[in-house]
């Protein structure tokens, strides 16, 4: 669940720091990337069909129950830690997670009651959501790009990369899996190649079981564009197409 990143840009003529390990990159560009899918799916919902309003608003609660939790994650293992020493580091996003713990409260609220107006009402009240989460959007973006820039150079600052990646095995520890296969869903398609790479080629070469690494496999195959599974087999040395053994070197151009 994470990545390895440049401290900051440096110009051409210095040579670049030596990469750190990133607690956030990974989880947050898989938040991101459910934020704008949430947006795009209630904004383009035809809410005259139950089905699909029925399914926009499914997914803002899971947008919702994918913030509560990170941020339950942040505020108990990683802001600890940045306390413990640089005190007084944190005080700014956590007094944001507050006010992200009620916006998700009305949120739900909201959706609950959206799903009971009247259908001649549906769709001045999901465009009035999808405004409202356009809002929670803007600012989780500055929240987050606030803890990828000033939490992030506490942490590279006050630990060492092995013992960041120790908070972030406790955090990985206390997932459940299924909440772990639900993350992944959002965050091996949300990834570069080369992070995609690095996640799964990582895990293949870990003490995980075959039958675990070859559910998460699954995940990709099925939520990766077939140019980008192509690549990614290819990198991981894994079967292109489910149980064939040699994959061919000549690769499709487009
Ligand atoms: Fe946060």
């Amino acid at each position: 669940m994470s990545s390895q990143v440049q401290t900051r840009e440096t110009p051409s003529v210095t040579a670049a720091p030596a990469p750190r390990f990133d607690l956030y990159r990974m989880i947050h560009k898989t938040l991101r990337k459910m934020m704008f899918d949430t947006v795009y799916a209630l904004g383009c919902a035809d809410v005259a069909d139950d089905r699909e309003f029925h399914a926009a608003l499914d997914q803002v609660l899971a947008l919702c129950e994918a913030f509560d939790h990170h941020l339950q994650k942040e505020n108990h293992y990683v802001h600890p830690a940045m306390e413990a020493r640089s005190p007084g580091s944190t005080r700014q996003i956590l007094d944001e997670h507050f006010e992200h713990i009620e916006e998700i409260d009305f949120i739900r609220t909201e959706v609950a009651r959206i799903r009971t107006v009247a259908s001649d009402t549906r769709a001045t009240e999901t465009h009035r959501l999808y405004l409202h989460m356009t809002h929670f959007v803007a600012d989780n973006l500055k929240h987050m790009r606030h803890e990828e820039l000033e939490h992030n150079a506490t942490l590279w600052a006050k630990y060492s990369d092995a013992e960041l990646m120790a908070i972030e095995q406790r955090i990985i520890a206390n997932i459940a899996p299924e909440e772990m296969m639900a993350i992944l869903k959002v965050a091996i398609p949300a990834q570069s190649h080369q992070e995609r790479a690095g996640m799964l080629g990582g895990m293949k070469q870990s003490e995980m079981p075959r039958q675990a690494f070859e559910a998460i496999v699954q995940i990709a195959r099925e939520g990766l564009a077939t140019r980008d599974w192509d690549k990614l087999a290819r990198a991981i040395g894994e079967p292109q197409v489910p149980g064939l053994v040699e994959v061919s070197d000549t690769r499709m151009s487009w």
